[in-house]
């Protein structure tokens, strides 16, 4: 049996991780232009450093990132070579508007866009765009403090209506908001969030999630309307919770994370607040304000396909206990004493991906699509110029194997895999440089040196043969 014919593989990039050229095109600066390397950045994203403006001090990696901007050619060339049938890439929102309000787009971006799509074209490559990637005009951020305000349905949507129309011809595939449950605990990079003192912040995050919840599903009702073609699906950060132990306490509080994390899902898939949320959030006092005529919008317009990163799978302790912590992509979690971990401190647990699989199949029951998936690592170029990232190579092989033990034996509806990233990009949780996940070098360095040359690794080579066999040859 195996994957689909159609199985669409590929890789995925984010805007402000890859393109750089933030001053280029008569673009405006987002949230994520601002988040400085170094030890001051997690302060930023997670809302609680007000950092609007570009200093002297800091350095910002997404200012010129790998400089696709200029590179995308190249660049789709190499993706077009490893045989990639679709590109998982997202839009900068101010290319098209620069402050996020204006009653015209950028032209000049827009021609950007226009021509990424050309070359994607050239090599039979399938975009898959995702409108929101960690990406929030500073402007907006400034004026209304983010999606904390009603205000920005409003700038995001004429930012689809753009997009839906300009592209029609161009992309089928959209994904709303990148990890769209990030805001909880990303919330300036998620959402251009960040706190005064005294601030109620679980409320604030709830509020702006409603509203990106009612703009998701608006953009669902729009790309249907703009081409029926359209398919449109939600993302969110996956990773099933395990229990620390078979101990009660640890079991419950294993499910009350993973409610938390579903509860975005929940509501872009079947379409209305999942009774755990609302009991939770009004006991909190933490419930959104909604407007008349939102229930009804979130019931009639869900996602057609559910899209979802997988790093790792979380260990979920009761509180109180002294377990040992590990990292993650989403928050630290207790250390599980059965995976090995990677140079970043993540979990390896490519079974945790087939039990993701199926968690989100049985919840859901739509088509699912893994969009980001792969290990972040120092790689060193030999004397020979070659880059031997064989450890890369048997993380994404477990990982595919896993998905394909799901699809096969489980029968998990999976429509394709794009790995993170096929090109070294900077890093959204650490700003490095260093933390590689390409199946393409690019010569950038930690200091911000380096040549922006492009080298094939050997990854490269794995990955061409893994899409030419549809998954057979690991
Ligand atoms: C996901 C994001 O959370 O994880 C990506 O959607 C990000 O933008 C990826 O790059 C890997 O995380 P990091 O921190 O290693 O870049």
């Amino acid at each position: 049996m195996g994957f689909r014919k159609d199985f669409m593989w590929g890789g995925a990039t984010a805007a402000n991780q890859c393109e750089g050229g933030i001053f280029e095109g008569g673009r405006g600066l987002a949230n994520v232009d601002v988040c400085p390397a170094g030890k001051d950045r997690n302060a930023v994203i997670t809302g609680h450093m007000k950092m609007l403006e570009m200093d002297g001090e800091h350095r910002y990696p997404a200012a010129e990132a790998v400089d696709m901007y200029h590179h995308f050619k190249e660049d789709i060339a190499l993706f077009g070579e490893m045989g990639f049938k679709t590109y998982r890439m997202s839009i900068a929102w101010t290319r098209i508007f620069p402050n996020g309000d204006e009653e015209e787009p950028n032209e000049e971006g827009l021609r950007f866009y226009d021509e990424v799509f050309a070359e994607c074209k050239k090599y039979g490559i399938e975009p898959l765009v995702t409108i929101s990637h960690f990406d929030c005009p500073i402007y907006l951020i400034k004026k209304w403090g983010g999606w904390r305000s009603r205000r920005m349905i409003d700038c995001y949507l004429r930012l689809c209506e753009v997009l839906f129309t300009r592209y029609k011809d161009a992309v089928t595939y959209w994904l709303t908001f990148n990890e769209i449950n990030m805001i909880l605990h990303a919330p300036f990079m998620g959402a251009g969030i960040y706190f005064e003192e005294d601030e109620e912040e679980e409320k604030i995050k709830y509020q702006a999630a409603h509203h990106e919840l009612v703009a998701s599903a608006l953009a669902v009702r729009m790309a249907h309307e703009i081409n029926p073609e359209n398919k449109v699906g939600c993302m969110f950060a996956a990773g099933s919770a395990y229990p620390y132990s078979c101990r009660p306490e640890d079991v419950w509080e294993a499910l009350v994370v993973d409610q938390e994390n579903y509860f975005f899902a929940d509501v872009q898939a079947r379409g209305y607040y999942p009774s755990y949320a609302k009991a939770r959030l009004k006991k909190n006092g933490v419930f959104p304000e909604m407007e008349p005529g939102d229930e009804e919008i979130l019931r009639k317009y869900p996602v057609d396909f559910i899209s979802f990163s997988y790093y790792n799978s979380r260990c979920i302790a009761a509180p109180g206990g002294d377990q040992e912590e590990a990292e993650g992509n989403l928050f630290k979690s207790a250390k599980n004493p059965y995976l090995k971990f990677s140079q970043w401190g993540w979990p390896i647990d490519p079974l945790g991906l087939r039990i993701t699989l199926n968690e989100v199949y049985d919840r859901y029951q739509k088509p699912m699509f893994i969009v980001e998936n792969g290990l972040g690592a120092v790689d060193t170029v030999d004397e020979h110029g070659e880059i031997s990232d064989d450890y890369r190579i048997d993380y994404l092989r477990d990982h595919i194997k896993a998905m394909r033990d799901a699809v096969e034996e489980d029968g998990v509806d999976l429509m394709g895999y794009t790995s993170w990233a096929p090109i070294d990009l900077i890093s959204a949780g650490s700003g490095e440089m260093k933390k590689r996940y390409g199946f393409i070098y690019v010569d950038k360095q930690e200091d911000g040196t380096g040549t922006l040359e492009r080298r094939r690794k050997k990854s490269f080579y794995w990955y061409k043969k893994v899409i030419e066999s549809n998954g057979e040859e690991l």
